[in-house]
């Protein structure tokens, strides 16, 4: 899931829509290409079958990922409890975020995506392990963390191996940056956790850039993972990543242990096989 299509002009630009009385109306980039939203076989069965009960019925605003901005999720009323909230923001397949709910059975999980077949599958491991602490939205996440959960509602947001977005050019539709940084501090209860991880070195400095720079985090483990223990003086020595190898030292650190939450996914495990090293980051709400 890190290749990234070639974009049609207007994707890549933002696009601008020319509204019905001929006003322009943009929007800001998105950090998704549209995929193929065909279900087939066991995927279009589990969608039948639990899309229902775990799937939340968001009302949109223009685009079918929109959230229209008066729906707010209650999550008391969903999960019929009240119980720590933990949102995955692009859960793809949904691997890491059933294994959790199934871990956790305390905490209650919403995972949000915009690809509609990785939501069937999460619906699949939904149904092989009987879970009931989780449901799933087909949302575009910056609209989910804006306006569809309310403020200080959510104890851990989670964004792990996010479109990397290689080009320069595309850099503005990465998802990790100083706009959504406050949308996740506004979700988050004073204290709450923001945990990423990423196999791209420079992806990895933006986020601590991003989240070093917000007055609303502090990392949980600032400091650590510094100079010869850094995954980034390794990147930079070994020359991974298919750069040339150089010997420059990371001085900052900040890189978190790996996150013990987050099992080993077969997205995690194809950046493993290629040779690249996984960054983890965790801040805290201040
Ligand atoms: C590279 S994949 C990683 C998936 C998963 N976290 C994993 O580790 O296997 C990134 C995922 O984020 C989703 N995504 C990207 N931008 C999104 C957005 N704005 N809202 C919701 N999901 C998004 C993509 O559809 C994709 O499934």
């Amino acid at each position: 899931m890190t290749t990234e299509p070639a974009l049609p002009d207007a994707a890549e630009n933002g696009s601008t829509d020319a509204a019905a009385d001929g006003e322009q109306h943009f929007r800001a980039p998105v950090s998704f290409v549209r995929r193929g939203s065909r279900l087939q076989g066991r995927r279009q069965q589990a969608w039948d079958e639990l899309s229902d009960r775990f799937v939340v019925d968001v009302p949109r605003d223009e685009a079918d990922t929109s959230v229209h901005p008066e729906y707010v999720f209650d999550a008391a009323a969903e999960f019929g409890r009240t119980a720590p909230l933990v949102v995955e923001i692009g859960s793809g397949l949904g691997e890491a975020v059933a294994h959790a709910a199934e871990q956790n059975p305390d905490k209650d999980f919403l995972a949000v995506e915009v690809y509609l077949p990785g939501l069937a599958q999460t619906l699949q491991r939904i149904g092989q392990k009987g879970l009931t602490n989780i449901r799933v939205v087909q949302a575009n996440a910056p609209e989910v963390l804006s306006t569809m959960l309310p403020a200080g509602s959510v104890d851990e947001v989670w964004v792990f191996f996010p479109d990397p977005w290689h080009k320069t050019r595309h850099h503005k539709r990465r998802l990790v940056k100083e706009s959504f940084a406050e949308l996740v501090a506004r979700v988050l209860v004073p204290g709450g956790t923001w945990r990423l991880a990423t196999d791209w070195s420079d992806y990895a400095v933006q986020m601590r850039e991003v989240l070093d720079a917000s007055a609303s985090f502090e990392n949980l483990h600032a400091g650590e993972h510094v100079g010869d223990q850094s995954p980034l003086t390794r990147v930079n020595r070994e020359g991974l990543e298919n750069k040339a190898p150089q010997d420059e030292v990371d001085t900052l650190g900040g890189w978190a242990p790996r996150f013990e939450g987050r099992t080993l996914t077969s997205f995690e495990n194809k950046a493993h096989e290629a040779g690249r090293l996984i960054f983890d980051l965790a801040y805290r709400r201040i």
